[in-house]
């Protein structure tokens, strides 16, 4: 049972409907909404306050994809805390390919070098008492149908993961619906090695599946953006069913991620082969290089490469 929760990018779509399901469960006494911009976090918090009718919501300014914003974030966390979900993140739009302080490009800066600054550095100081989800995204195992192909990468070596991240795998076509499952796909690799390296802690991978009412499809290339919006949302996704669902439902996939013992350390999960809803199930009995530990382990040393 999780009492303290922290949830980056919980301003807006998934991350503040997770941070409104926890607060109105009852053993939870704090959510912290990990934010970037304080207005925007301020008038998350005044809403989620109005619709729990909890005050159990703190708010911590920090910029994922800055590792010196994280660092000084985490030392504003005095109490240690339960769990995490690293949420905040997405396609990033047209600045994904520029290439950060760090040497990641912004798309994979957002969605890894915070998050694995923020919970490795919250280990270090011994706050960080249970567990950690990491949010990722049917897009690692592909999605056919919006022509996002399945992650195949040539040798998954250290270097291999490294050019991922600062983007030179993709040479001078830098595709972010492509590029996106391939940086899911080394955060998620990271978080099965950190399941190893910590099993004290519970470490678990989970999609949130194909989810309406967030900001996210604003961040996709306008034609992707058009297709979506008009055609297969509200047409073809719910002609073929298990495609869709509403803000809520893949919100609580990531509450149950956390909260419920049904699943597991060091298992990715999210909807069946081929679906964006519905069951989740553990993607390594399809996906089968999840389950490689050399694999795992060199995504973790990859990352390193960027953390000074
Ligand atoms: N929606 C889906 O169908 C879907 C499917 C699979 C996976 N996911 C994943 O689910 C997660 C949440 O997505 P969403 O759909 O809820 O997207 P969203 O509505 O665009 O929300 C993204 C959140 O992340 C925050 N954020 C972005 N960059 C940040 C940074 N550098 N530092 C701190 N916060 C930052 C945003 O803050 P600002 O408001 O300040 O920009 C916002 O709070 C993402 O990791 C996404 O990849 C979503």
């Amino acid at each position: 049972m999780n009492e303290s929760i922290l949830i980056t990018g919980a301003n807006i779509g998934l991350g503040k409907d997770t941070a409104r399901q926890l607060a109105l469960k009852k053993e939870t006494k704090k959510v912290i909404l990990f934010c970037r911009n304080q207005a925007k976090a301020d008038a998350a918090k005044r809403d989620l306050e109005e619709s729990t009718e909890k005050k159990v919501f703190e708010i911590i300014i920090g910029d994922v994809s800055d590792a010196n914003s994280v660092r000084k974030a985490v030392e504003k966390i005095k109490e240690p805390i339960d769990a995490v979900i690293l949420n905040a993140g997405g396609m990033v739009g047209k600045t994904a390919a520029k290439v950060t302080s760090s040497g990641m490009n912004e798309l994979a800066a957002t969605n890894i070098l915070g998050h694995v600054i923020l919970v490795e550095e919250l280990i270090k100081l011994d706050k960080l008492k249970k567990a950690v989800l990491s949010v990722s995204a049917e897009a690692v195992p592909g999605v056919k149908m919006l022509g996002m192909k399945p992650v195949l990468m040539r040798t998954s070596s250290i270097d291999e993961f490294a050019a991922v991240l600062d983007g030179s795998y993709f040479g001078n076509k830098f595709d972010a619906t492509q590029a996106y499952g391939y940086v899911k796909y080394v955060v998620t690799m990271w978080t099965l090695s950190m399941a190893r390296k910590y099993p004290k802690l519970k470490f678990v991978v989970m999609s949130p599946g194909n989810t309406k009412g967030t900001l996210a499809p604003n961040n996709l290339p306008p034609a992707m953006k058009f297709m979506l919006k008009y055609l297969m949302m509200p047409v073809v996704f719910p002609l073929i069913g298990g495609m869709v669902h509403k803000l809520e439902v893949g919100a609580k996939r990531l509450v149950d991620g956390i909260s419920d013992e049904r699943y597991k350390s060091g298992v990715f999960y999210a909807s069946k082969e081929g679906k964006l809803s519905g069951d989740v199930v553990d993607q390594s009995t399809f996906f089968t290089s999840l389950k490689n530990t050399t694999f795992q382990d060199n995504a973790d040393r990859a990352i390193h490469r960027f953390i000074k």
